[in-house]
C-alpha cells in the first residue's frame, strides 16, 4: 500500500498517544484540512513499511541506489550526505549555501574552500568547471568535495564528467542540486546528477511544486539512513512525508512531463536572450538600467517579484506552479520594458 494510500484510511482507532491532538483537538481543528492524516505510528497501519516502500519506488524511478524524503529541507540532505560519505577533507566552494560549511563542521571533517568564477556579463556564479573540479582534486588530497549545480541563477556544471573525474581519483561527489528537481524529468534541462553523484540534493519546494521545506536525498554510495537518523526528529511528519511520494508520482507521471514541457514552452515564447544554462531561471538585463533599477520596475509597476537581483541583471525564477495568467502579466511588462 502506498504512504498516501495508508493517510487516507480513516478507520482509527481511540489513540491514546501521540499526536496528542487524537484528531479532535481545537489547535488541530483550525487546520484540520492540513492535518487530516497527522497520523500515530502505533495506529496499526505501519506507515513505515510505506514510507520505506515509497521510497524504494522513487530510487526506481530516478535510477538511484537510496532515495530518501527529506522534511526539512535540502539543507538536511547536504548534513546526512556529508555524514554518510564517512568525508574526512572536504572541498567546499567558498560561497556556498550555509549548510555546506555547517555539514562539515558536524562531521568533524576537514574544509578546503575553493572559489568559482563570476560571469562578467551578468554578475552571477558560474558552476564549477570539471578542469577546475580536476585541478582541486588533483591539488589537494581531499576525499571528497561539494559541488552546486545548478547555481542559485541557473548555471549547470557537468556532473556526468565530474562524477568520472572524481570517481578516478577516489573522491566522493556530492551535488547540491537544491535548485535544480525538474532536471530528471526533462531533456530540455541540464542534465541531473542523480544518476552520477554519490550524493544529490534536491529541493522539491523550490521548483517542483513541493511544500515547504520538502526535498530529496539521493544516494549511488552508503546507505544514508544511519545518518539521516542522527539528525530527523523521531517523530515523522507523515503528511509532509505522503506529500513527496505524491509529489514524485506526479513529476513522473505523462501529466507532470507536459507540465515541464509546457513551463518550458512558455518560456522559450517570450524569445528572450539566455545567459544561463536553465531555461526555468529567467535572467533579465537592459542596457539603460541596473539589474536593481529592472527589479524595482518589474516590482512597482508590474507588480512582478523577483527571486534574486545583482547589480547587473535580475533573475524570475519558475516552477511548476507558473502558471498562464504568470507568463501573460511577465509579457505584458517585458513589451513595457523592452520596448
Ligand atoms: C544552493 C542551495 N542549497 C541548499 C539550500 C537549502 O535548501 P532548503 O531550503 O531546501 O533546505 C538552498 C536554499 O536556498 C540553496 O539555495
Amino acid at each position: 500500500m502506498s504512504l498516501i494510500a495508508v493517510l487516507k484510511k480513516n478507520n482509527r482507532n481511540k489513540l491514546f498517544t501521540t499526536p496528542s491532538h487524537g484528531g479532535n483537538f481545537c489547535i488541530y481543528h483550525k487546520f484540520y484540512q492540513w492535518y487530516k492524516s497527522d497520523i500515530s505510528e502505533t495506529d496499526t497501519h505501519n506507515p513505515q513499511e510505506a514510507l520505506d516502500k515509497a521510497e524504494k519506488r522513487a530510487a526506481e524511478i530516478y535510477g538511484t541506489k537510496y532515495t530518501k524524503f527529506l522534511t526539512n529541507g535540502s539543507t538536511s540532505g547536504i548534513i546526512t550526505a556529508v555524514i554518510a560519505s564517512k568525508a574526512k577533507k572536504v572541498l567546499v566552494w567558498d560561497n556556498s549555501h550555509p549548510c555546506h560549511k555547517n555539514a562539515i563542521k558536524l562531521a568533524g571533517a576537514e574544509k578546503v574552500e575553493y572559489s568559482v568564477e563570476i560571469d562578467n556579463k551578468t554578475g552571477l556564479y558560474k558552476a564549477i568547471s570539471a578542469n577546475q573540479a580536476e585541478n582541486l582534486i588533483k591539488g589537494c588530497n581531499a576525499d571528497s568535495i561539494i559541488i552546486t549545480s545548478p547555481t542559485y541563477e541557473g548555471y549547470a556544471a557537468d556532473v556526468k564528467l565530474i562524477s568520472e573525474i572524481c570517481h578516478k581519483n577516489n573522491v566522493k561527489l556530492i551535488v547540491d542540486e537544491a535548485h535544480g528537481a525538474l532536471y530528471p524529468f526533462s531533456d530540455e534541462l541540464p542534465e541531473s546528477a542523480v544518476k552520477y553523484a554519490d550524493y544529490t540534493v534536491q529541493s522539491l519546494h523550490k521548483t517542483a511544486g513541493g511544500i515547504n521545506p520538502t526535498a530529496l536525498l539521493h544516494s549511488n554510495d552508503n546507505n544514508p539512513s544511519e545518518a539521516l537518523s542522527l539528525i530527523n526528529t523521531t517523530s515523522p511528519a507523515y503528511p509532509m512525508l505522503a506529500t513527496i511520494e505524491a509529489n514524485v508520482n506526479f513529476l513522473n507521471s505523462s501529466q507532470g512531463k507536459k507540465y515541464i514541457k509546457k513551463l518550458i514552452d512558455n518560456i522559450k515564447a517570450l524569445n528572450l536572450p539566455k545567459y544561463n544554462d536553465d531555461i526555468t531561471k529567467i535572467v533579465l538585463m537592459h542596457p539603460e538600467l541596473s539589474g536593481y533599477e529592472l527589479s524595482s520596475v518589474l516590482f512597482d509597476k508590474y507588480k512582478i517579484e523577483d527571486e534574486r537581483t545583482n547589480e547587473k541583471s535580475t533573475m524570475l525564477l519558475c516552477g511548476i506552479g507558473t502558471d498562464k495568467k504568470m507568463f501573460e502579466r511577465l509579457k505584458k511588462a517585458l513589451k513595457g520594458i523592452y520596448k
